[in-house]
């Protein structure tokens, strides 16, 4: 019987087959990108490159006829190489987003276009369950979150970003008031066990995560309510309690057990529920402040003391006249919080530039409005207590200086103005430490820079089953990388419980467009109309003055259902079983290695099903051969618009009669993007 050898296997031979048929026959897998199983071979990716025995050059499995004899390799490091590089080749010209730009840079990951496309129906509820299972605490972080999202929205290239968080706290806000939140299915009960330290957005969100995933979670928590910096460190007229009580109950409703209390160091060890839960996920923030490292520095209140007595209902006595020293939300916070107590005046201290403050530009607007003084490139020098009973605050003015190690210009000071001011409270706002001395008895658990040492792509300490996330892991950061830090927390260990190889996030490679000028724009969004974005509605500076009532009153939903239909829906149609974002993901493809002239993105939706996007069209002539398969009078065939090569129709006909009944088809075996079938012809919500 005639027969070949393929990877030592003997494959019998059947006739007109090639390397890639016989090989597919045998279960052996040869990636392809351009082959369609039907159609003639078209060879140009190379992507199925094999080793024939005797041949000096690598040859396409696809095309070449399997032999009596042959003996063939389909994987080396020659061939890996060889299947990378043609990768990255098709790669450097390749432009189009993947998944929206809102959706790569949330942290927690949000299908921004998936809920904002069902927002845009009125199918509330919907919108509200995606927004639930892709973000934990989504109203909280509606209101909180800086909005990474919106600094990359599409839409700025037009006329200025979507209302990301305000959409998802509206969804959110209408969710719990309804009475019945939503709660999402979980999986069978898997008989496995989770210990979580932290009842803060990480816990919370490994939590749900790991709930929906079928594991027993039981959180453990020094204080005595959840929330973690939620709770004790954001201040009420930014996140009322209710909010966040609401969305805690639906992690309880899934069945989380909240062990408050209880702390970690004092009540319970870390060998203790290593011993007792199958998986340890320690998200324990970062509790300490940081101190002013000036003489006196004693003498200041710590920021986190004063937001977390406000928020226990017990607040400091403050007095009349209160310096925060600071530049960061917490020190925005704390200014806020000293004129809800009384302050008579209240300034704010920032040793660089206003530009160079860490907290977002509107919160400094919003302290201002409420008559907050921010001076900035001021530093202090020292801390006193006078006869008086009142402090004596010596600073300098500050000038920048030479870069530091994080490249930002140093402050230092200017000769001669070193003054004073007088103050009945000064706050030390100047950043918060991962306390772990006594905490974790365990010296395996080794502080890194700011917190404790984890394998930063699964969250893996260096103890077998113990993860770590959240700011115990980055030092004081975000809430919302903090949900997203959970997330992937419960992604390892759900994979560390099933015995998996625990790789974190499996996520695949993305492409992204970066920004856009006008012309590219309009040519990618030809039918989009300027539409200013949704304004989010505030109490008056006055009046909120006096109270610790919410601030930002959200959207109204006719107001919220027209910014969501401005969402341009950006993101592939093909993002999840794009062959070539698959296979550039698993040989590992370096976007940047050939990355040549980008091409000018435009898109041709003239056809009632699909849309034809040049930019991300790897020239592999599927289409073209489905069309042909199909017997299409008109037809598509390779045409170049200037030097762009691209699939025309024949002729200069429309796209519509060179795909008249192919269509379908053809979006079937394109490989990428695109050619893909509108969403509308798909059904179903819009992925991004
Ligand atoms: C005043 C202030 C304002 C902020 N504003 C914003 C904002 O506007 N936007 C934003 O995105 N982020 C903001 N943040 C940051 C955000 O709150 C944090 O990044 C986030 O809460 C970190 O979440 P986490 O779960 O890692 O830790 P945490 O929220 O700190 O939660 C940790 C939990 O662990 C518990 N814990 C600690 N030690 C132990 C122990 N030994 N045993 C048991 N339990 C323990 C704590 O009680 C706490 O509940 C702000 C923070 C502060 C302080
Ligand atoms: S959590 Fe933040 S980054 Fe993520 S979608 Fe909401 S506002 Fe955007
Ligand atoms: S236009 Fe819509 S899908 Fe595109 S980035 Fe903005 S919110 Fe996301
Ligand atoms: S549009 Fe046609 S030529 Fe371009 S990648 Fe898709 S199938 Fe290949
Ligand atoms: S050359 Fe064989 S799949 Fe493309």
């Amino acid at each position: 019987m005639p027969s070949l050898t393929i990877d030592g296997r003997r494959v019998e031979l059947r006739g007109g087959e090639t390397i890639l048929a016989a090989a597919r026959r045998a279960g052996i897998e040869i990636p392809t990108l351009c082959h369609v199983d039907g159609l003639p071979p078209s060879t140009s990716c190379f992507l199925c490159a094999v080793q024939v025995h005797g041949r000096p050059t690598l040859s396409p499995a696809c095309a070449m006829p399997a032999a009596d004899g042959m003996v063939v390799a389909t994987d080396s490091e020659d061939i890996r190489a060889s299947r990378k590089m043609a990768l990255e080749l098709v790669l450097s010209d390749h432009i189009g987003d993947c998944v929206a730009p809102c959706r790569a840079t949330c942290p927690a990951g949000l299908d921004g276009p998936a809920f904002i496309a069902c927002m845009a129906r009125g199918e509330h509820r919907r919108a509200a369950e995606i927004v639930s299972e892709g973000l934990v605490l989504p109203a909280s972080l509606g209101r909180i979150c800086p909005r990474p999202c919106e600094a990359a929205c599409r839409r700025r290239d037009l006329d200025g970003s979507l209302s990301i968080g305000a959409l998802h706290r509206f969804c959110a806000d209408r969710d719990l008031a309804s009475g019945s939140p939503y709660v999402p299915a979980r999986e069978g009960p898997t008989g496995r066990r989770v210990g979580i330290v932290g009842a803060g957005p990480a816990g919370l969100a490994a939590a749900y995560h790991l709930l929906v995933r079928g594991h027993a979670v039981e959180i453990f928590d020094a204080h005595a309510l959840p929330g973690g910096m939620l709770r004790y460190g954001v201040p009420a007229f930014r996140l009322p309690r209710e909010v966040l009580d609401g969305e805690i109950a639906v992690v309880r409703a899934l069945g989380a057990e909240l062990r408050m209390g209880l702390k970690l160091g004092r009540d319970v060890r870390l060998d203790d529920l290593r011993r007792d839960f199958h998986a340890v996920f320690v998200a324990l923030g970062a509790q300490g402040s940081r101190g002013l490292g000036i003489p006196g520095e004693e003498l200041a209140l710590p920021a986190a003391d004063l937001l977390e007595r406000t928020a226990e209902g017990r607040p400091p006595e403050l007095g009349g006249e209160v310096v925060v020293l600071g530049g960061g939300s917490v020190a925005m916070d704390s200014s806020r919080t000293a004129v809800r107590l009384g302050a008579r005046s209240v300034v704010v201290f920032y040793r660089r530039s206003r530009r160079e403050m860490p907290c977002l530009p509107a919160e400094v607007e919003a302290a201002e409005a409420e008559g907050v003084r921010v001076e900035p490139s001021v530093a202090p020098v020292r801390l006193e207590r006078r006869g008086s009973g009142r402090l004596l605050l010596t600073y300098v003015r500050t000038e920048p200086g030479e870069p530091d190690a994080s490249g930002r210009r140093r402050p230092v000071p200017v000769p001669g103005s070193e003054t004073a001011i007088e103050a009945t409270c000064v706050v030390a706002a100047v950043g918060q430490s991962v306390e772990t001395d006594g905490v974790l008895d365990c010296d395996c658990l080794r502080p890194s820079g700011d917190g404790i040492a984890v394998d930063p792509r699964t969250l893996a300490t260096s103890i077998e089953g113990v993860f770590a996330g959240g700011d115990a892991v980055t030092g004081p950061d975000l809430a919302v990388r903090a949900v997203g830090a959970g997330k992937l927390a419960a992604a390892s260990i759900d994979q560390h419980l099933r015995g998996l190889k625990v790789v974190g996030d499996p996520g695949l490679l993305n492409v992204l467009m970066g920004r856009l000028d006008g012309a590219q724009f309009a040519a990618l969004f030809p039918g989009a109309a300027r539409s200013p974005q949704a304004a989010m509605p505030e109490l008056v500076p006055g009046p909120r003055r006096a109270s610790f009532d919410e601030v930002e009153l959200g959207l109204a939903e006719a107001e919220a259902v027209r910014d969501a239909a401005r969402c341009l829906g950006c993101g592939c149609a093909r993002a999840l079983d794009c062959r070539l974002r698959v296979e550039a993901t698993r040989h590992g493809a370096d976007l940047a290695r050939f990355r040549g002239e980008r091409r000018p993105p435009w898109r041709d939706a003239t056809h009632p099903l699909v849309v034809y996007e040049p930019g991300k069209c790897i020239l592999c002539g599927a289409c073209v051969r489905a069309a042909e398969e199909a017997r299409e009078p008109v037809g598509l065939s390779f045409t170049g618009r200037g030097f762009e090569p691209a699939v025309a129709p024949c002729l200069g006909a429309a796209m519509a009669e060179g795909l008249a009944a192919a269509a379908p088809r053809a979006a079937q075996v394109c490989p990428t993007g695109a050619l893909a079938l509108r969403s509308g012809a798909r059904g179903g919500c819009r992925q991004g």
